[in-house]
């Protein structure tokens, strides 16, 4: 059977990775965080003290960092330079800090290059905010997922508490808000739907609907091109 490739893009916090993992699970297929990607370049950054406005220094590292994802079993691990990062580039420095150096054109230059490298033999979910746009326009699937600006601070808040961290509601939503304005106004590859993909609200959604969603479209195209 043909192994598509599926593009899922959308703003922060929209149930985006959580779909992905788990058609990727279903399918059998490769899922593939791009924002993991940028999580990582940022969390070198800030170890290194690097200001967020040196454009200079944030090309050097974004070059010489090798950023992989390291399949183990269902899940991946995050290997910044071989070191197993797949926790820490969640930590709430990295997320107020990732816009701002996933705006710089270098730093996409060397993760897009390889995004596309992962997804060449197909058998893949990739999920982010330019996949369907910019780094694999001709997708088989594209799906731009959406939730309410509440409904996504309040399943963030549900996820930090699991590991351990208490942040209000309110201000979550301000800095999730926060985030999607940087993704949608920056000059390089900006977060927008694609002409082609089809948007799927998950605000009042189960994850099992939102999976069974995207399944059934990604059946309908493996049936109709063998
Ligand atoms: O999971 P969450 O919605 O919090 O964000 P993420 O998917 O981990 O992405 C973190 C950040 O990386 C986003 O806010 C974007 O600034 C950037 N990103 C991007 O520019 N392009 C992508 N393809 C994926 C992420």
């Amino acid at each position: 059977m043909r192994k598509i490739v599926i593009a899922i893009d959308g703003p922060a916090a929209s149930g985006k990775s959580t779909t992905a993992k788990l058609v990727a699970v279903r399918l059998g297929y490769l899922h593939i965080d791009t924002g993991a990607m940028y999580r990582a370049i940022t969390l070198r950054v800030l170890e290194e003290g690097i200001s967020l406005e040196d454009a200079d220094s944030i090309k050097r590292v974004a070059k010489q960092t090798k950023v992989r994802l390291e399949r183990t079993g269902h899940t991946n691990r995050v290997l910044l330079d071989g070191r197993d990062v797949t926790k820490e580039i969640r930590s709430r420095d990295v997320t107020r800090s990732v816009s701002a150096i996933s705006s710089y054109q270098p730093v996409r230059d060397v993760l897009v290059r390889e995004q596309r490298r992962m997804a060449r033999d197909g058998g893949v979910v990739l999920e982010g905010r330019d996949i369907g746009t910019v780094v694999l326009p001709g997708a088989d699937l594209k799906i731009y997922i959406i939730a309410s600006a509440g409904e996504r601070a309040t399943r963030r808040k549900k996820e930090l508490e699991l590991s351990g961290t208490i942040v209000d509601r309110q201000v979550l939503e301000g800095e999730i808000l926060e985030r999607d304005r940087k993704d949608t106004t920056r000059a390089a590859s900006p977060l927008q739907k694609a002409a082609d993909a089809i948007e799927l609200d998950t605000s009042s959604l189960t994850i099992e609907e939102q999976v069974e969603f995207v399944i059934a479209k990604a059946k309908e195209i493996i049936q109709q091109r063998p």
